[in-house]
This record gives structure tokens, sequence and C-alpha cells, in this order.
């Protein structure tokens, strides 16, 4: 048994993976300060610890606490849209609460230190797929954030004896998932389709996206935390390129209705095009991506109707 100290356990994302550390058997204690997470997306037999990232002194007593065997990093301010208003917020959550847990994880000599990263580093791509050496010029506060982020936690790994990585999720998407997350268009989709409402498209939804499932994303993470080998910047995605249109007409079987979408303008800055490469991380430790699109698509749209 392992004691993991995860932050962002109430979230979406974090409770797939304390469920998947639980079930082995492991130790996790959640620190979370509830904003866009949950008590009840919380798993039974995880502790939790209400804080906030951003107090270093709560922080480091959290963790000297719990004398963890890792740290499992997903707590972040994780929207472009409020990094646009409030880019010093953003900065503060995901810059400056990285640093406290890099800080209080070297104050008492914590070996692991796995963190949450997103495609939003790279902004617009220049080659598809995109891989980890394609140039990161992000176009928002948050993707800024998030590689000055990755940048510190690979600092440290150089620094002190600590393993570090950096895991940049494509758009992930599953059940408990909330509009408030990176990649909530699923969920927008599911609920207007479920309450008999066409949805919007932003655009002509010939954009693409590369969605990948929460339980894969999870087992990544995992994987991340588990294998020796893994350390610096790893993409989790599920190598596949879906337009807004392909997606929406597979939920749309999903819910049983018409696809029958009504087109607004495009998003300002919006992306045209994205899927990354996970060669990197299959290579290093065996990961691989295993629910296919329209699967992860049906188990999402039962979740919304139950
Ligand atoms: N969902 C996606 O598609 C996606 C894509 C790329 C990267 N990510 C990253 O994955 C991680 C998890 O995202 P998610 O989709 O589960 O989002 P989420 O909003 O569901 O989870 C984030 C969790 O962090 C907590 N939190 C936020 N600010 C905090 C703070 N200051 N102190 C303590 N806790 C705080 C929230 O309450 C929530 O429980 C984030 O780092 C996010 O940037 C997500």
């Amino acid at each position: 048994m392992q004691t993991i100290f995860m932050t962002g356990g109430a979230g979406f994302i974090g409770s797939h993976v304390a469920e998947r550390l639980l079930a082995r058997g492991d130790r996790v204690v959640v620190y979370d300060n509830f904003t866009t997470g949950t008590a009840a997306n919380i798993p039974a037999g995880a502790e939790a610890i209400e804080g906030d990232i951003r107090d270093k002194a709560n922080v480091q007593q959290a963790v000297a606490e719990t004398k963890p065997d890792g740290v499992i990093h997903l707590a972040a301010q994780s929207k472009v849209g409020p990094s646009l208003e409030q880019p010093d917020m953003d900065l503060e959550i995901n810059i400056l609460g990285t640093v406290h847990l890099l800080e209080a994880a070297k104050a008492n000599d914590v070996p692991r230190f796995i963190s949450a990263s997103s495609a939003a580093v790279y902004g617009h791509a220049g080659q598809l797929p995109i891989d980890e050496t394609s140039a990161t010029e992000p176009l928002s506060p948050y993707g800024t954030s998030k590689l000055a982020a990755e940048q510190y936690i690979q600092s440290y790994a150089r620094l002190y004896p600590i393993r570090t990585a950096a895991l940049r999720f494509a758009n992930v998407y599953g059940p408990r998932q909330t509009v408030e997350t990176e990649a909530g268009v699923i969920t927008i989709f599911c609920e207007a389709l479920l309450a008999g409402k066409q949805p919007l498209i932003q655009g002509d939804g010939e954009q693409t996206r590369d969605f990948v499932y929460v339980e894969d994303v999870a087992e990544a993470v995992i994987t991340a935390f588990d294998h020796e080998t893994v350390s610096g910047v790893y993409n989790v995605s599920s190598e596949t390129q879906t337009s807004i249109n392909e997606l929406l007409k597979e939920l749309s079987h999903a819910a049983n209705r018409e696809f029958n979408p009504q087109y607004g303008a495009p998003r300002t800055g919006d992306i045209r095009h994205s899927y990354l490469s996970s060669v990197k991380l299959r290579q290093t430790a065996g990961w691989k991506p295993k629910v296919a699109l329209a699967e992860g698509l049906q188990r999402t749209m039962d979740y919304y109707k139950a």
C-alpha cells in the first residue's frame, strides 16, 4: 500500500484516479478547495483535506502530516475563459500553487511528483499529430501557466532527488465532467440533447479535436506514477482526430436524437485542428488508450441519462 497526496481529487479527472488507486489498495489523501470539485465526487475510502493550493503554510502542513510516497497534482484553474479575464488568479493557482506543492514535496522528501498539464501548451499546431517535440506557443494565459508549471516541475527534478512528470492531456471527457472543465463541450451537448434541445456548434463544426476517455487518462496518471522510467513531459491522447460534427453525430445517436445542430459564429482564437501523438508514453511505459470514442460517448450519455 502506498500513500498518495492528491490535489484536485474532488474534481472530474481526480475522482477517477482516486477510485483506481483505492481499488488497488492505496491510501489516498485528497487536497481540494471544492471550487469546481465536490465532496460527493470523492470516492468512499479516500481521506479529504479542504484547503487551497495557494495557501503555502496549509499545503506544507497537509503534506507533512500525510507523509506521502508521492504527489499527484491535478488541482488547477482549468479553463481558458477565466484565464483571459483574471490572468493573475490563473497564475496564482496554476503556477504558484504548483510551486507550493513542489516545495512541500521537497521539504518532506517525497520521491515522486506527477502533474496534469494540457495540450493548451502547444497553441496552433504546425504539423499533426503534435508530439512532445512540437513548438510550445500557448494562445492563452491558461496554456502559459500550464507551461510555466511544467518548467518548474522539471527544474525540481534536475535540482533535487524527485522524479517528476507532467502529462499533457488532450480533451478529456466522461462521467462527472462539468461545463467548468477544459473540454466541457461534451457535457454541454449531452445536457442539450437530453433536454430535447438542438446543440449550438460554434463555427462550421469541421474543426477537429482529440477526445480521450477519462478512464484512459486515469490509467495514464497511475502508469506515470508507477513507472520509474517516466520522467519529463508526455502527451496523453486518443491519437484520433474527431470533428465537432462527428462528435455531435455520435452523441445524437447515443441519445436517440436526430442530428440537427444549429451553427453560430466561430470562437475567436479557436484552434482549427488538433490531435496528439502519445507514442512517447506508450514506448516508455506501455500505456495506450483503450476506450474507443463511440463506446466512451455511450458511457458518458448513459451517465447523464441516469
Ligand atoms: N478536462 C480536460 O479536458 C483537461 C484537459 C487538459 C488538462 N486538464 C487538467 O487536468 C486537471 C484536472 O482537471 P479536471 O478536468 O478534472 O478539472 P476539475 O475542475 O474537475 O478539477 C480540478 C479540481 O481542482 C480543485 N481546485 C481548483 N482550484 C483549487 C485550488 N486553488 N486549491 C485546491 N483545489 C483546487 C477543484 O475544486 C477541482 O476539484 C487540471 O490540472 C486541468 O488543467 C484537464
